[in-house]
């Protein structure tokens, strides 16, 4: 993004929302908000509305919706950044004169690189020169890695003391106003800087160009948080990265593919033990930007994720922004228990390659989770299988991979191709998808997707109820992927201590198909007065719906347990099934 969070929120703040689409076409007061015919579909009756509180439009019709920008975007027809100059000019905000690429141009970006050089070089020196560097020296070796890669990965040490870094750097001549700019010290309310980084194992984070662009650092112990990073900088953000890549380059050309893991030590480990086309996406979802890296050097990706829940969810949604940007993804996927880091240890190179070479494409992968999710056998299953594939299936740009993936669709699903090519007529350029009363199959797509949203819209307008929600459930109970992401976002915006409107919130989510959530969510609550008991209502249809789909999930993997004459599986499988049974009838009476 080339405006700040800051701009953008003050560009808002000056800005009223119901003057700008008033500009536009007729508005009628509808107690606090507005409404209007949506100029975005046809209609007869209003179904558009615009909430000046909370700085939204929203359409119920054709699922419009988002800020002030997006309006300005969609109604003009045209891009982002041309939509924030021409209303950051009628609310009398000067924007920044630089944009990104001029401003790492410039000598201030110039003097933060500098200092993460700096940084980092203190931090290998602590780890391989001083007593209390042994500590971590002899972690990592319990680790497996090799003083190689300790060289060449630059890593380091934060020795456990509040102003180490900090007294050397200012010894050194660095001023302290920048050093806190870097991420690296921190100011405290009542004067004075610490260290961010206290007895941690650092490591520096590269850019493509080998600039230490950032740090993440780990804790000695099972201690939590186990990862802190460098906040985002001038130098720095997060979403464009890939870990390790500055490294991996030239193999990724030459192989013509990258192995795509999550941590740090998935990536030292792994490309260590020759596995060298390899990079770290640092956190659980993909990115565009991450994908548009990739891209200049490999049309192929595999991703390699944790064999667990989390994993699973992640590499779905990384598969979507991969394909949209024309990446061929393929999914490998991890025994349970593993991660890239100890398989490579305790398998070995061979078995890690015919692992990345048996990955499955990502048509197979993902109907293979959706197929064992729901019984794709039953009308109604199949409909949302469809209504999960075809959103993927859209963002194929190939045509005749596109073609080639409904038919396959339509074999295993047994339905018919015709049918198949019709529904994907009607995703939507922001590649969401409604499936249609009679298409594949009458259904509701997601029976819980309402209830988060009001979840969504309920934590936004009171973030207290965020840590009420937390207590109950956790972001990969949310089914639906698009509201999964809305929600990781608000717990961490929450967790950064950030206060997040609906209208903030939809400038920090990349893409603009994740707004018309926002919006709607935003909208859903207006007339919900309330919200204690809507929140548990929501929660516990959640739960339910949750409940549902895991005891389908477990009644297959019985069969199929049966069908191979697993008896011990079998048990196991019940076991988990009555277990299940009880918890969903307990929650129920509460
Ligand atoms: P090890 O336990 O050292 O093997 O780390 P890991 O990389 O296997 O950790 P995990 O699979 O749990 O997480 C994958 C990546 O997510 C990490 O490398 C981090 O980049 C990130 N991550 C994990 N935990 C945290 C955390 O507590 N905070 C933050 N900011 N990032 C985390
Ligand atoms: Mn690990």
């Amino acid at each position: 993004m080339a405006f700040s969070e800051q701009i953008l929120e003050e560009i808002q703040s000056k800005s009223d929302i119901a003057e700008v689409i008033g500009s536009y076409i007729p508005l009628k007061r509808a107690g606090r908000n507005f409404k209007a015919n949506c100029p975005f579909h046809k209609e007869k009756t209003p179904s558009f509305m615009v909430s000046p509180s909370k700085q939204i439009f929203h359409c119920f019709g054709c699922g419009a919706g988002g800020n002030i920008f997006h309006f300005v975007m969609k109604f003009e027809g045209i891009e982002f950044p041309d939509a924030v100059r021409a209303l950051a000019e009628k609310a009398g905000v000067e924007l920044p004169r630089f944009t990104r690429s001029e401003f790492e141009q410039s000598a201030y970006a110039v003097q933060i690189y500098k200092i993460n050089e700096f940084a980092a070089s203190y931090y290998h020196s602590t780890l391989l020169k001083t007593e209390a560097g042994k500590r971590a020296a002899e972690y990592l070796e319990k680790r497996g890695v090799s003083e190689e890669t300790i060289t060449q990965a630059k890593l380091g040490f934060a020795a456990d003391a509040w102003d180490g870094f900090i007294n050397f750097a200012k010894s050194k001549g660095f001023e302290t106003a920048l050093l806190e700019r870097s991420g690296l010290v921190i100011s405290r309310e009542e004067g004075g800087h610490y260290d961010r980084f206290r007895n941690k194992i650092i490591f520096p984070i590269f850019d493509i160009k080998n600039r230490v662009v950032a740090f993440g650092a780990r804790v000695l112990d099972d201690s939590l948080p186990k990862y802190i990073n460098s906040p985002e900088t001038e130098v720095y953000v997060k979403s464009r990265h890939l870990y390790g890549l500055n490294f991996s380059l030239q193999a990724v050309k030459e192989r013509d593919f990258c192995v795509i893991v999550e941590g740090y030590l998935d990536f030292l480990i792994p490309y260590q033990n020759g596995i060298k086309n390899i990079a770290a996406s640092l956190g659980t979802s993909l990115t565009e930007s991450q994908a548009r890296l990739i891209k200049r050097y490999t049309r192929n990706a595999v991703i390699l994720y944790d064999g667990d829940s989390a994993g699973e969810a992640a590499s779905l949604r990384g598969l979507d922004l991969f394909v949209q940007e024309g990446v061929n993804v393929k999914v490998a996927v991890l025994p349970k228990g593993y991660d890239p880091d100890s398989f490579v240890r305790s398998e070995g190179t061979a078995a890690f390659n015919s692992l990345i070479d048996s990955a499955a494409d990502l048509f197979e992968y993902k109907l293979g989770i959706l197929t064992s999710r729901y019984d794709a056998r039953n009308a109604a299953a199949k409909s949302r299988v469809c209504a999960e594939m075809l959103p993927t299936i859209a963002r194929v740009n190939n045509a005749v991979l596109k073609f080639e993936y409904i038919k396959r669709l339509a074999e295993r699903l047994q339905v018919r191709e015709e049918d198949l090519l019709t529904e994907l007529k009607k995703v939507k350029p922001d590649y969401t998808y409604e499936p249609s009363a009679d298409a594949v199959a009458a259904t509701d797509v997601c029976p819980g997707a309402k209830a988060e949203k009001i979840l969504i819209g309920l934590m936004l307008d009171d973030a207290e109820l965020i840590a009420e929600v937390q207590k109950h459930l956790k972001a990969e109970d949310f089914a639906d992927e698009k509201t999964r992401k809305v929600i990781c976002e608000i717990f961490k915006s929450y967790a950064a201590g950030k206060a997040l409107s609906a209208a903030g919130l939809i400038n920090c989510l990349e893409g603009d198909n994740l707004c018309s959530i926002v919006s709607e969510a935003a909208s859903l609550t207006e007339i919900i007065t309330d919200r204690q008991k809507n929140l548990i209502d929501c929660v516990k249809n959640i739960k339910e719906q949750n409940n549902k789909n895991k005891l389908t999930e477990l009644r297959n993997l019985i069969n199929v347990a049966q069908v191979m004459g697993d008896g011990k599986k079998v048990e196991q499988l019940l076991a988990e099934l009555s277990g299940l049974l009880r918890s969903s009838k307990e929650f129920a009476r509460r």
